[in-house]
């Protein structure tokens, strides 16, 4: 209750607020897996630091009646261009995890994406929203299990695939193993002990993870003869199931819905999806949590869009902390955006009520900005609305797109 009081304060105005209430209400193992990137953090700041590089160029004078901030991805309509990205662990962040998540994000009228990485059932998660809801997949437990959550995903009636292609193996995130992440996750107590203090040090969320039955196991990723994966599994399994594009092919005779190929940062990459049936790409380096040192995806974003040249929607994802990000990624020509730890955030903060809040105030600051830059509807962004560096590639407007 006071978590919930707390994330509904006047006094959390934007997404940093809700990440400084997401620090003191978890552990600092949870908190730095959930804030935390690979190596030295570069992409993981240059994710967030890039969009200070595209300056808005506003239409003055304009009056704006109806602001039309909805758009279309896969064919389901959304409320406002951003959809809840797949984020691992989530029911260790909060009990609520996936169902509070996908029930926030139907209730905003826009779509969510499930981790493999998931401790709720995927049926329960689909029940629990309104909205429309992907299933993120890896190849973790090897194609059997894979089968075995497609064909439940397929029955519980997700709108489409999101297949994660830059995870060969997890990236090093260096403040996990020094809070001891997969000591605290394993069986043996003795090998948790140095890292109790800190979980006591958070009595509110330590009750409502022990009340939820601890650490939870993988109940999408079901091995058969073995049941289902342990969480402290994941990293080992994840280094073993490497998709592929082979796989790809595999996947679109087993799953007759959309594809979407998430992890994609150059146009050879994104039309070679195209190529294997994608519906969709992610432009993602994942959130700065694999490869160090990669392009931040905003950068990346018009590479990608002019080599697909409009054959399937391109979105991306990484480093989205307040709607101005997203409008200027739609200028860029993104048909919507993904975001993760600035739902998460929320999540960690307060449950179901800070996702709700993650993204009142996302879709709030999406509405202000297109009024401020004079431009009714999400479909007449472009990029006559921005300016971006000369150092950039200029790949031609991108105002096709989205038409
Ligand atoms: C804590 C956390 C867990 C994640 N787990 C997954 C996952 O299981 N599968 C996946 O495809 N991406 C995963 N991602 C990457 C996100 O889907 C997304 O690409 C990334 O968070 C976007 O960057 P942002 O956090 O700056 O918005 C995770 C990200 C975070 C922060």
């Amino acid at each position: 209750m006071a978590a919930q009081s707390a994330v509904n304060s006047s006094r959390v105005v934007n997404i940093e607020d809700l990440r400084s209430l997401a620090q003191r209400r978890v552990p600092k193992a949870v908190f730095d897996y959930l804030d935390g990137g690979a190596e030295a953090e570069l992409t993981l700041s240059e994710n967030c630091r890039a969009f200070c590089d595209v300056l808005f160029r506003p239409r003055s004078a304009v009056a704006i009646g109806n602001c039309d901030l909805r758009t279309r991805v896969l064919g389901n309509e959304i409320s406002f261009p951003a959809m809840l990205a797949p984020v691992g662990y989530s029911r260790l962040m909060h009990p609520g995890g996936e169902v509070a998540a996908a029930r926030a994000a139907g209730e905003a009228g826009t779509g969510y994406i499930l981790s493999t990485i998931s401790g709720h059932k995927l049926e329960d998660v689909k029940a629990g929203s309104s909205g429309p809801v992907f299933y993120q997949l890896y190849l973790l437990g090897g194609r059997e299990a894979a089968e075995g959550s497609l064909d439940r995903a397929r029955h519980a009636g997700f709108a489409g695939l999101v297949i994660t292609v830059d995870t060969p193996v997890a990236g090093l995130r260096e403040r996990d193993p020094r809070n001891g992440m997969k000591e605290l996750l394993g069986t043996s107590w003795l090998a948790k002990i140095p890292y109790l203090p800190n979980l006591l040090a958070h009595p509110g969320w330590l009750t409502s993870f022990l009340l939820d039955g601890g650490v939870p196991k993988l109940e999408n990723v079901v091995i058969p003869g073995k049941g289902a994966l342990e969480l402290v599994d994941v990293g080992a399994a994840l280094a073993r199931a490497t998709v592929t594009w082979e796989d790809l092919r595999w996947i679109r005779e087993i799953w007759p819905g959309p594809i979407v190929v998430k992890g994609l940062l150059t146009g050879d990459d994104a039309k070679r999806a195209v190529d294997e049936g994608a519906s969709a790409v992610v432009v993602s380096n994942h959130g700065g949590r694999q490869l160090d040192s990669v392009f931040p995806t905003l950068r990346a974003l018009p590479e990608v869009v002019a080599a697909v040249n409009g054959q399937v929607e391109v979105l991306m994802d990484g480093g989205i902390r307040r709607g101005s990000d997203i409008v200027k990624a739609l200028c860029l020509g993104a048909r919507a955006v993904l975001v993760g730890r600035a739902y998460a955030y929320g999540l960690a903060a307060g449950g179901y009520a800070g996702v709700v809040r993650a993204l009142q105030i996302l879709r709030a600051d999406v509405e202000r900005t297109m009024r401020l830059l004079g431009c009714p509807c999400i479909s007449g962004l472009d990029r006559s609305y921005i300016e971006v560096p000369h150092a950039w590639s200029n790949h031609g407007r991108n105002d096709a797109v989205r038409a």
